[in-house]
């Protein structure tokens, strides 16, 4: 089937936050710092998406993450609610983000950790919002060591925050975007069967994927979220 028949699917963008200079991401199962305006910025960007994450990080967080479609990846079934859903694999991962998402007319939806799931889907990502904490030197047993060659990656923007009363070291926040786009197509028949929900969300969801440029993955109401951090 040629392209013009299928429609694109929404893109994975990767929100992470590790210590300079040595990449760590968390020790014993919790992050190894408190960033209340890293943790506003987390909430502002994927509220009302789907976040994928793995089972270690979702026991991390003790709860699912409110006005989100919490998918967790673990080869043990887990239990399921409304707003939290189970993926024994990652292709279940990405089916179950593209559903919530074409139902819920997003463009993206999140990868969010922790070390396992950035790697499983590294090669997925379009755009990482990075955030370096100036830790200096610490202990950790969970890194994120992706480097971003620039041949293949741009810097959209940087911002510095402050150490402050809610944020224990200073930091900075980056977005980076992959310069050539890793883009699925589909046909509603191809994956998605007879859910009637879906068939009906398909047409809205397609007018709005033909009216974005496939190079433009993040919402544009987003790129203001940092100047109110
Ligand atoms: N700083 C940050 O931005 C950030 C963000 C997120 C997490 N973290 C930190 O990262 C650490 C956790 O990372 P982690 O790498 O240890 O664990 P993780 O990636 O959160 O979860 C790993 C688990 O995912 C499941 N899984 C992995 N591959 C799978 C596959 N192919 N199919 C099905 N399930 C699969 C397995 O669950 P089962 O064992 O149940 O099968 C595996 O044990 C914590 O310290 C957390 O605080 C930091």
């Amino acid at each position: 089937m040629s392209r013009k028949n299928r429609t694109r699917m929404p893109s994975a963008t990767s929100l992470v936050a590790r210590s300079f200079p040595d990449k760590i991401i968390g020790i014993e199962n919790s992050l190894p710092w408190h960033l209340g305006t890293d943790l506003r910025h987390f909430k502002e960007r994927t509220i009302e998406h789907a976040v994928i994450m793995g089972r270690k990080t979702f026991e991390s967080i003790g709860r699912p993450l409110p006005r989100r479609c919490n998918i967790v990846l673990s080869r043990r079934p887990l239990e399921e609610s409304k707003f939290v859903k189970w993926a024994p694999n990652p292709e279940t991962a990405i089916l179950l983000a593209d559903q919530f998402s074409i139902l819920n007319l997003k463009k993206e939806f999140f990868i969010i950790g922790g070390e396992e799931i950035y790697n499983i889907f590294h090669n997925y990502i379009n755009l990482i919002y990075l955030t370096d904490v100036n830790t200096g030197p610490i202990n950790g047993d969970a890194k994120f060591e992706m480097d971003f060659d620039s041949r293949e990656w741009w810097f959209r923007f940087e911002r510095e925050f402050p150490r402050s009363d809610v944020d224990d070291y200073s930091f900075r926040i980056s977005c980076i975007v992959r310069r050539k786009p890793f883009h699925r197509f589909l046909s509603k028949a191809e994956r998605f069967g007879t859910d009637p929900n879906i068939w009906q969300a398909w047409e809205r969801y397609e007018a709005m994927m033909e009216r974005t440029k496939p190079d433009v993955v993040v919402e544009d109401e987003q790129l203001d979220l940092l100047k109110d951090l």
